[in-house]
């Protein structure tokens, strides 16, 4: 566990990768806060990230997330920071997430999985029409930007929340 010392840990990763879910447990066996992008934004905000969508659009909500975004990463403790699937998207946040030295980790899953594992979700608006097409819209936009901000890359398909947390921490 020695090479995540001193520095953030984040995930990163296409929606229902298990950010959150994997966050959750990573945070817990290193001893640190879990930072969740989503629910920093909320709690900032006062209101959803789907209702931030609707009012404001979806410009409005990515600014609100590099705000978040740089905040997390600038929290004195190091922690664990599970960024939300767009945060990959605007250079200056991927510039963020390098030069702030931090370890960061690309959940990597088949659009396949992924839309087994978003049902349910209500914070995820742009799945609302046509999740798998978007699904796999999103997997080839953003593969190469997850690639770009990886020091690791861990593969979720077919693996339990236990093991995908192992080789994380590995
Ligand atoms: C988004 C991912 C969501 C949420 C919003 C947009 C995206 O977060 O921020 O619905 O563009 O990938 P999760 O990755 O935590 O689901």
């Amino acid at each position: 566990m020695g090479v995540v010392d001193g520095r953030h840990l984040v995930l990163v990763g296409l929606m229902g990768s298990g950010k959150t879910t994997v966050g959750r447990v990573v945070a817990q066996r290193l001893r640190r806060e879990l930072l969740d992008s989503d629910f920093m934004i909320e709690a900032r905000e006062g209101r959803t990230v789907r209702a931030i969508f609707a009012e404001d659009g979806e410009d409005a909500f990515r600014a609100i997330e590099t705000d978040v975004l740089v905040e997390a990463l600038a929290a004195e403790d190091r922690a664990v920071i599970a960024a939300a699937g767009g945060v990959v998207l605007r250079p200056e946040n991927r510039a963020a997430l390098r030069e702030s030295g931090a370890r960061v980790v690309w959940l990597r899953a088949d659009p396949a999985t992924l839309v087994e594992r978003v049902k349910g979700g209500v914070h995820r608006p742009l799945l609302d029409d046509d999740p798998r097409g978007t699904l796999e819209r999103m997997y080839a936009e953003r593969s190469d930007l997850y690639r770009e901000v990886a020091d690791a890359i861990v593969m979720v398909d077919n693996r339990s929340v236990n093991e995908i947390v192992e080789a994380v921490l590995r």
